[in-house]
């Protein structure tokens, strides 16, 4: 499932986790790599081990939870600490599928299910940069607000356009959920949203009871944890 997701940071924290990162020490992307993408990867990130890294990566995980759209779409089981990372100058990110297990800081590993970028540059900051998704449907091309988020499934081929005039600055991460099936997350996203819909227009209450019942017996049977 591919998700917009409007409105994570507020005016505010954007211009502070821009002031940061206008003011950061970059390093080459390929850092953080395997070899299959190392070498279509041509971007700038702030290091792993940069304190300011992890600062505003609690922020961005901070604003995510408090995003009602965005637990109903992930139902997030693991999180890897959000990067940063700068793509100017040309630089691009060619065709690639993110690595499926991921090494967790505090030890052990998490599956990929979900891969997020949020969007810290406005799109007029610069030309290029599209997010480019392939799944069966074709090919998505995104670039979102400022302050904006898409989540896609981390099995699709994706990539970022070349970046030909200004810089384009985002946060990105990975989730495992607790419900592996990219479908099945759909069906119970679908299902929240159409009881908590149900419950601002006054349904009856038996029904709508009877059917959150419903999505929480299909989390039972679906979820990992
Ligand atoms: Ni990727």
């Amino acid at each position: 499932m591919l998700l917009h997701i409007p409105n994570v940071l507020d005016p505010e924290q954007l211009a502070s986790i821009r002031t940061s990162l206008d003011n950061a020490t970059w390093t080459d992307g390929r850092e953080t790599v395997g070899s299959q993408g190392a070498s279509v990867k041509r971007n700038l990130q702030l290091p792993d081990a940069s304190p300011l890294r992890v600062e505003l990566g609690h922020v961005v995980l901070a604003a995510l939870s408090r995003h009602p759209l965005y637990h109903a779409a992930t139902l997030p089981l693991r999180t890897l600490p959000p990067r940063f990372n700068r793509y100017e100058g040309g630089g691009q990110y060619g065709f690639h599928v993110d690595g499926a297990v991921m090494a967790l800081p505090g030890g052990g590993h998490m599956r990929t299910d979900i891969s997020c970028t949020l969007f810290l540059a406005e799109p007029e900051e610069y030309d290029g940069g599209e997010l480019i998704i392939s799944d069966t449907y074709g090919e998505h091309e995104v670039k979102l607000p400022a302050g904006d988020a898409i989540i896609y499934p981390s099995s699709s081929l994706h990539r970022v356009t070349p970046v030909t005039r200004g810089a384009r600055i985002a946060a990105f991460f990975w989730v495992q959920s607790l419900v592996r099936d990219d479908a099945q997350r759909r069906l119970l996203f679908e299902l929240d949203a159409s009881i908590q819909a149900l419950n601002r227009t006054g349904a009856d209450a038996q029904a709508v009871l009877q059917l959150t019942g419903v999505y929480h017996n299909l989390l039972r049977q679906w979820s990992e944890a």
